[in-house]
């Protein structure tokens, strides 16, 4: 049996629910590629978790975590579950997952803001944080119970001996507990930010205007490690981190509560909890809890989503800005920025379909180029001023955001789009050495490489062939079925 062969026959038992395969075979050199990428996780594996880059990212990050054990579980379940479980174990007394777990054998100096900037087992003692590990006090996207499924559904037998889901599934529901009870800043039921980091796109234009408002923390006061390892073209700027450091310390300094300068709505942290509160549904239900109420909480967030977040003109969803507006103390504006955050809902069943159509629009339109004018999906607007081919999230193309869109289309039946989509993510993650983020025209590698992400999320592309398509009922599908389109 050749690779691609053997690598279709260990495909876990939801692979007898696809459709026969309708494209091409995999390529030949798919076998290398999943050996490579398994590498790269295997470099990166710190014995209880992985760390996104060895150089530029020396501790484990949350929804790295996630989008690393979703592909992880094809090479390791148990590495999988562990990977979740280590993250899970320094979550915070009030439900909060902290972005980054800090490794204490890794020198201060090698990441700024290191642990002694966040004092978490000190300033955050009030809400909870864990005395033994320190973490940062900030949050990321909630995609963890989506990966706590997907790698439950990798190998049921070893989840179900070991308990996995019984164990994380109080830990997940009181992380989405957190969010949607401490989170809701704007009283419309949708989760906010109050840092970048925390949405993940760090420098995206989306956050300028917002973050005009804080003042810089002085450029002496810290000193920047990503530097040493990236390129300065490549991340952002001195002002921008000044106005970073300025937010995360006065978090701190409130002793991590809610209230600061910057809150926003955002469509992909909004979709990535709605597409994990489906998969908490489908995890309760496998533990013989109820889910319903689960999945009726999901399909309210998404109405909320729409409601609050969707721009018809535009066709995509754009970020509020809570504390933007008259006096900054109403519901907020829509900020007019077009990031790929405002196609990530596109992941979502339940959408109205008029919703759909306009997003797959845009996707393939003049602004973000889908099987025109890029390569693989920018970061940002084509056309839009802020526009850089290579600075970070103002431009660059990223594999997580690639998956994310190539499930989304292919949940709603637009398989020859998500086909090119996949075939684009596996080019250029081989090409690139797994890059962290690529020049969206020419897929030149940005950032650093070996890219923890990038790796996982090609291996998990492999191991679901092209040309599967979702029924309108969405039913009998693994996409479908993990996202929470099957009600059966
Ligand atoms: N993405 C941030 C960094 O570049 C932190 O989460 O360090």
């Amino acid at each position: 049996m050749d690779r691609t062969a053997q690598l279709t026959a260990r495909l876990p038992e939801r692979a007898t629910a696809y459709d026969p395969p309708a494209a091409p075979p995999a390529p030949a050199s798919s076998a290398s590629l999943h050996a490579r990428a398994a590498r790269v996780l295997t470099a990166n594996w710190t014995g209880a978790s992985t760390v996104p880059s060895r150089s530029l990212y020396p501790h484990q990050w949350s929804w790295d975590s996630a989008f690393i054990a979703i592909g992880l579980r094809h090479v390791s379940p148990l590495r999988a579950q562990t990977e979740l479980e280590t993250l899970l174990a320094a979550q915070w007394g009030d439900g909060r997952v902290p972005h980054i777990v800090f490794n204490p054998s890794v020198p201060l100096d090698a990441y700024f803001p290191s642990p002694d900037f966040w004092r978490s087992s000190t300033a955050g003692r009030a809400a909870g944080a864990p005395r033994t590990v320190q973490t940062s006090g900030i949050v990321q996207p909630p995609v963890h119970a989506l990966a706590a499924w997907l790698v439950h559904r990798a190998d049921p037998g070893l989840s179900r001996a070991r308990g996995f889901l019984a164990r994380v599934y109080p830990r997940l529901a009181a992380w989405h507990r957190y969010l949607l009870h401490r989170r809701d800043l704007g009283g419309g039921g949708l989760v906010s930010v109050v840092h970048p980091w925390e949405q993940g796109m760090d420098n995206s234009p989306c956050w300028d205007v917002p973050l005009a408002r804080v003042t810089p923390a002085p450029a002496r006061s810290f000193r920047r490690a990503d530097l040493d390892h990236g390129a300065a073209g490549d991340r952002p700027t001195d002002l921008d981190y000044g106005r970073y450091v300025r937010l995360a310390a006065d978090y701190r300094d409130s002793g991590y509560a809610e209230g600061g300068a910057f809150a926003v709505e955002d469509p992909a942290f909004n979709a990535l909890l709605i597409a994990s509160e489906h998969a908490l549904a489908r995890i309760a239900g496998e533990l013989g809890a109820p889910a319903t109420a689960r999945h009726a909480r999901a399909q309210r967030l998404t109405a909320a989503l729409v409601d609050r977040l969707w721009d018809a003109e535009r066709g995509m969803f754009l970020c509020r800005d809570l504390r933007g507006g008259e006096g900054g103390g109403g519901s907020g504006v829509l900020v007019p920025e077009l990031g790929v955050s405002g196609l990530v809902p596109l992941l979502l069943p339940g959408l109205p379909r008029e919703v759909v159509t306009a997003l797959v629009r845009t996707l393939r339109g003049p602004h973000f180029g889908l099987g025109g004018r890029t390569r693989l999906v920018p970061s940002y607007d084509l056309l839009g001023a802020a526009f850089d081919p290579h600075r970070y999230w103002r431009g660059p193309a990223w594999f997580n955001t690639g998956w994310l869109l190539e499930r989304g289309l292919r949940l709603h039946g637009v398989t020859a789009a998500a086909d090119t989509l996949r075939e684009a993510v596996l080019d250029l993650a081989g090409a690139t050495g797994f890059a962290e983020y690529v020049d969206p025209f020419t897929g030149e590698a940005c950032g650093t490489t070996g890219f923890g992400w990038t790796a996982a999320l090609a291996l998990d592309l492999l191991h679901r062939p092209p040309g599967t398509s979702v029924s309108s009922t969405g039913t009998g599908t693994f996409d479908s079925r993990d996202m929470g389109g099957d009600r059966r």
